[in-house]
């Protein structure tokens, strides 16, 4: 049997529909290869989760020698002194007082411990999240997602959560303009509070770029007047730093371009350059609200994914990969905002570092190009260059590359990108 027939006979989840997937038998740094030999530009990156490149040796050679060494203790049994460097070096470099951190295996399973850490340190039960946010696949995790499409098939969710509109200029949800709304989304937060809460509200959980909504980059003041409304009523903000972090649009963590601090963080997708790993982290004080044994993970921690995120923290820093992305991701946006100016199916380019979206729209209404952007991807494909999908209708390209991405390998795909994107009549 070859491995598609596999795939239909023996596992579960279906692949991306309208997408025909690539058998990928190997890959390093941007390149992916296929069964047949063939050599596809990644600019997904296993969506946003090898920031330092396919196989990057340092990386490789941290999770041999500690595989050789120990594979699995238990992080919540026994000491494992990969975890505890690894959560000094978070703490490290995280921004503001953020210190202790929990170990786990999945974005989703991070973003639940933090949650229940907020509820356990504030006492409180209420949830704030944003519409078109969207944190995971588990039921406590879609029930803070603003999006039907993840949530389908999967109800009731969890009471107690309310959403804000989301800081989306594009098709602003109050009809407003940037910047001489004000910034009316985030000041809707004192609305949110005041009428869909009982004044328990925990935490606003939100992604300081919100990824599979799209790539949409909140306006520059959100985050400080989201701050003021969630600081004046006592919650905490929890960032979901799953996709955009380490060094994914150009700094180590998204919410370092908006100087707020949060009160927690959750984080995975890039922490250990494609080992699997989550952590979340908190203020010490916040972090005391747990005592032991309130909350585990037996695989959580593992250490031969800790050796790894240690080694991959090292190489972001050393090989400045959030400069190479700030540099490769202007180039990208520059040209694929040059391709707008002639292309009315382009309607908005967006993006912070390597973290780019494409807006496809099919006229001056702005109706969502759907069918448009599926074309694209498949177009792109064939071409040997891979995207992804996102947004609320499916119509946003996604340019997610690994962040050692060369300026041949960005200039190379945004030459695909162009060529695919004239190829759709509409
Ligand atoms: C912002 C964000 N949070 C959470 C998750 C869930 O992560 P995981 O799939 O590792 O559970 C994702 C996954 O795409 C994400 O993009």
């Amino acid at each position: 049997m070859g491995t598609k027939e596999l795939y239909d006979e023996y596992l579960i989840t279906g692949m991306v529909d309208g997408f025909e997937p690539i058998e990928v038998v190997r890959a390093a740094q941007c390149t992916l290869t296929g069964a047949d030999g063939r050599a596809y530009l990644d600019c997904f990156s296993g969506i946003a989760v090898v920031n330092a490149g396919h196989g990057h040796p340092h990386v490789l050679a941290a999770a041999r020698a500690q595989m050789e060494a120990l594979v699995h203790c238990g992080t919540y049994l026994y000491y494992s002194p990969r975890a505890g460097e690894l959560a000094r070096r978070l703490a490290a470099v995280t921004p503001g007082r953020l210190q202790k951190s929990f170990f786990g295996n999945s974005g989703a399973e991070a973003i639940e411990g933090a949650l229940r850490l907020a509820k356990q340190f504030t006492g409180r039960k209420e949830l704030i999240a944003l519409n078109m946010g969207f944190h995971g696949r588990t039921a406590g995790t879609l029930s803070i997602t603003g999006n039907r499409s993840r949530k389908k098939g999967n109800g009731p969710y969890l009471a107690g959560v309310a959403f804000a509109p989301a800081p989306y200029c594009y098709r602003c949800p109050l009809r407003q303009t940037y910047p001489g709304c004000g910034v009316a989304c985030a000041e809707y937060l004192a609305e949110v509070l005041r009428c869909q809460t009982a004044g328990d509200v925990a935490a606003f959980v939100a992604e300081p770029v919100m990824g599979e909504g799209g790539i949409i980059v909140p306006p520059p003041e959100y985050f400080k007047i989201a701050m003021r409304h969630i600081r004046q009523d006592g919650a905490l903000f929890l960032v979901d730093e799953v996709q955009s972090g380490f060094g994914r649009t150009g700094k180590l963590f998204a919410i370092e371009h908006y100087d707020v601090e949060p009160d927690l963080m959750a984080m995975a997708k890039g922490i250990a350059d494609g080992f699997p790993l989550s952590a979340f982290i908190a203020r010490a004080e916040i972090a005391a609200a747990f005592k032991p044994g309130d909350h585990l993970s037996t695989f959580g921690g593992n250490p031969v994914s800790c050796a790894a995120a240690l080694a991959n923290i090292e190489v972001l820093l050393a090989e400045d990969l959030c400069g190479n992305a700030m540099r490769r991701g202007a180039q990208i946006r520059q040209r694929l905002e040059a391709c707008r100016e002639r292309q009315p199916l382009i309607g908005e380019v967006r993006g912070l570092g390597l973290m780019i979206g494409v807006e496809l729209v099919t006229d001056r209404q702005r109706t969502p190009g759907v069918q448009a952007a599926r074309q694209i991807r498949e177009a792109c494909r064939q071409q040997g260059v891979l995207i992804g999908l996102g947004g609320l209708y499916g119509n946003v390209l996604r340019v997610q590359p690994p962040l050692v991405l060369t300026a041949a390998e960005a200039d190379h795909a945004c030459d695909v990108m162009e060529w695919a994107i004239k190829q759709v009549k509409i």
